[in-house]
């Protein structure tokens, strides 16, 4: 039996974690592809041995004590800066630009659509995966703050406290998406319900949260998703 039944998870946690992610990535890589990685900071989205051969692999993140974490080999070149702020020099860099929760910390979505596809070539893709503003989560993280909701998420998630950063979660609904990635050329949003690991040290909340996240899911309130995979395509 699958440990999911032992948990009472729905039907939709056997979906691997991060499946609709690779799937976008997976169709944008081929040998001598240039990447960026938004926001890799200490662990690289794609791992060396996972990148196309040729591949040139470059971090950006705001943190240069978080690059400089990362395990030796990760980066071809880095950049220490906000995505906000637009790197002269990187314009029309790439063929794929990848984020893995990144997005809901950026202070402005519409700047950062906006760089990012600055920063791609042609036809070239971005993609990433985020928290939703409007997860149960999200919103508790939004009310408490900063110091104890950080030390809320690092107990619930069991990660060391210096790995919590501060998030904004600014459009970081499907409306939000739509609207600050509407002028790029080909834009899929999918939108994820898929929060139940938050409350695995509280049993008896977790199977009361299921029942509302199920209910989300049935009625596809999609600004009340979890998680967010977003592609979206620079015209050629
Ligand atoms: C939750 S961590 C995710 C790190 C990595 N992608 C992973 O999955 O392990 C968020 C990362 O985004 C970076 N970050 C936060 N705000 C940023 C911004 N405005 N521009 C660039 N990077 C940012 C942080 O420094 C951190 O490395």
């Amino acid at each position: 039996m699958e440990l999911r039944h032992f948990r009472g998870l729905p039907p939709r946690y056997d979906t691997r974690w991060g499946t609709e992610f690779w799937s976008f990535v997976r169709e944008a890589t081929a040998p001598g592809v240039s990447i960026l990685d938004l926001g890799g900071g200490r662990q690289p989205t794609l791992a060396p041995g996972e990148r196309p051969p040729g591949a040139r692999y470059v971090g950006l993140d705001i943190s240069a004590s978080e690059l400089l974490a990362a395990p030796p080999g990760s980066y071809d070149e880095t950049f220490a800066a906000p995505i906000e702020d637009a790197v002269p020099g990187l314009t029309g860099s790439f063929d794929l630009i990848v984020s893995w929760q990144v997005l809901e910390h950026v202070d402005d979505m519409d700047r950062t659509a906006a760089v990012l596809h600055d920063y791609l070539r042609p036809g070239g893709r971005f993609v990433a995966c985020l928290s939703g503003r409007n997860a149960v989560y999200a919103v508790a993280n939004r009310l408490l703050p900063a110091g104890l909701s950080g030390r809320i998420v690092a107990h619930l998630r069991r990660r060391p406290l210096e790995t919590v950063f501060r998030t904004r979660y600014h459009r970081c609904t499907y409306g939000g998406l739509q609207s600050a990635f509407g002028a790029w050329d080909h834009l899929r949003i999918v939108p994820l319900w898929h929060a139940a690991d938050y409350f695995d040290r509280v049993p008896m909340l977790q199977q009361g949260y299921i029942r509302y996240e199920n209910w989300a899911f049935a009625h596809n309130r999609r600004e009340l998703a979890t998680n967010y995979v977003i592609a979206a395509d620079k015209r050629l």
